[in-house]
């Protein structure tokens, strides 16, 4: 297994795969069959350019963050994701799907959402190019990610919100999906790169011009190669969008930090590979959080959007090649390194982001004198709230 054919694949490696039900094979088949050919469309990809830059505000800026960078002896740059309309990385896959469901002739959009970017990403995309937007999101998410779910809604979108399960990202995609196998004739958005084939390929494939952008600002900017990137990995759509910019580069590092919770050994986490194992959910086989007889685990992340007990395919894959390596942040470090970004830079991290941050700060000694690419996928306006919350209880 290279990397070489991940591109349009419809596994991973032995990952991947789409194990949908009956109902939904031909919609999945026909969103394969409209990608692809829009991947031919001249016009197509133009609009979806012309919307990227003069809407969504791409490139975002590569900066490089000298404060940080003194105080941690690692020379660390920062890709800005943050900076893109609506706040997070969400919105390249949101735009790119929504205009593609438009050319397919879709008129109603179903979507999930967790931290609650990827609906306001999809409820913004749908107002733009008219289209019907409900979204699925768990009680438990809707309540710490409320600023957003309000976002939604003034967007003009549909808020269901979801009791059943744990409330959070697994059972509204579960719900998205029922809906979707429901009416198969709306575009489900899914909003990382995890379910069946072809939708990691498809998320990946919006997600990659972060890591294409990265790298054409490294060498306007740099000399040589990055020696590491390092990125949060909840499904893994804004980690796999800043690694195929340097999949083909072996001597780049490619860093995927998952959410280690309370700490892996107490279970209260989302870190999938080293508290997982290979399995099915939502969709597709990779590595998930199961008990002995393969029922999913509980999951546990101060952040939303981390809070998933699956990751997508081609982490897997890329685990499996030892081409990335899986790390995870605690709650408490992701917090530290919000704290920290905040202070020494002037940038609020969205909390999702401030793993990688976080994951840097306690690694920093043995990254010492490397230069380092830290994927800052959104910006924390949306968790001012649990910050509130977390400091009272501390005080
Ligand atoms: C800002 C931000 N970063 C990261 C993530 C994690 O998702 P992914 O792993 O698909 O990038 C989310 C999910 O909601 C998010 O909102």
């Amino acid at each position: 297994m290279t990397t070489d054919t991940f591109k349009t694949a419809t596994r991973f490696g032995s990952f991947g795969g789409a194990f949908a039900p009956e109902t939904l094979m031909a919609a999945l088949l026909e969103l394969e069959q409209a990608w692809l050919a829009s991947r031919e469309d001249r016009g197509f990809s133009a609009e979806l350019a012309q919307l990227l830059e003069h809407y969504a505000g791409r490139r975002t800026p590569l900066y490089h963050a000298r404060g940080l960078s003194t105080e941690l002896g690692v020379d660390v740059w920062f890709k800005r994701e943050d900076l893109l309309h609506t706040g997070a990385h969400k919105l390249n896959n949101s735009l790119g799907q929504a205009l593609l469901a438009k050319r397919m002739g879709k008129q109603r959009i179903l979507a999930e959402t967790g931290a609650g970017q990827h609906g306001v990403a999809t409820a913004t995309a749908c107002a733009l190019l008219d289209l019907e937007c409900v979204i699925y999101m768990g009680a438990v998410d809707a309540a710490r990610q409320r600023p957003n779910l309000l976002r939604m809604e003034l967007l003009g979108a549909r808020v269901e919100v979801v009791e059943q399960g744990q409330a959070t990202l697994k059972d509204a995609i579960n719900e998205a999906m029922r809906a979707w196998v429901g009416d198969p004739t709306a575009h489900y958005l899914l909003g990382s790169a995890l379910g069946p084939h072809p939708f990691p390929s498809i998320v990946a494939h919006y997600q990659s011009i972060i890591g294409c952008e990265a790298r054409a600002q490294w060498q306007e900017q740099a000399e040589g190669l990055p020696d590491a990137l390092i990125a949060c990995v909840g499904g893994g759509s804004n980690a796999i969008g800043l690694f195929r910019g340097f999949l083909d580069d072996p001597a780049v590092r490619l860093i995927g930090v998952e959410a280690g919770g309370h700490g892996v050994e107490t279970g209260k986490h989302a870190a999938r590979f080293s508290g997982g194992s290979p399995g099915i959910l939502h969709g597709c086989y990779t590595y998930l959080l199961q008990d002995d007889d393969g029922q999913v685990l509980p999951t546990h992340s101060v952040s939303a959007g981390l809070d998933y007990p699956a990751v997508g395919p081609e982490h897997a894959a890329l685990a499996a090649l030892h081409r990335a390596e899986y790390t995870s942040c605690s709650d408490t470090e992701a917090l530290l390194g919000f704290e920290r970004l905040a202070r020494s830079e002037g940038i609020l991290p969205a909390l999702e982001s401030s793993h990688a941050i976080g994951w840097l700060i306690s690694n920093a000694s043995a990254l010492e004198g490397q230069r380092v690419i830290v994927n800052l996928s959104g910006r924390g306006d949306k968790d001012i709230d649990t910050i509130a919350r977390i400091r009272e209880q501390g005080s």
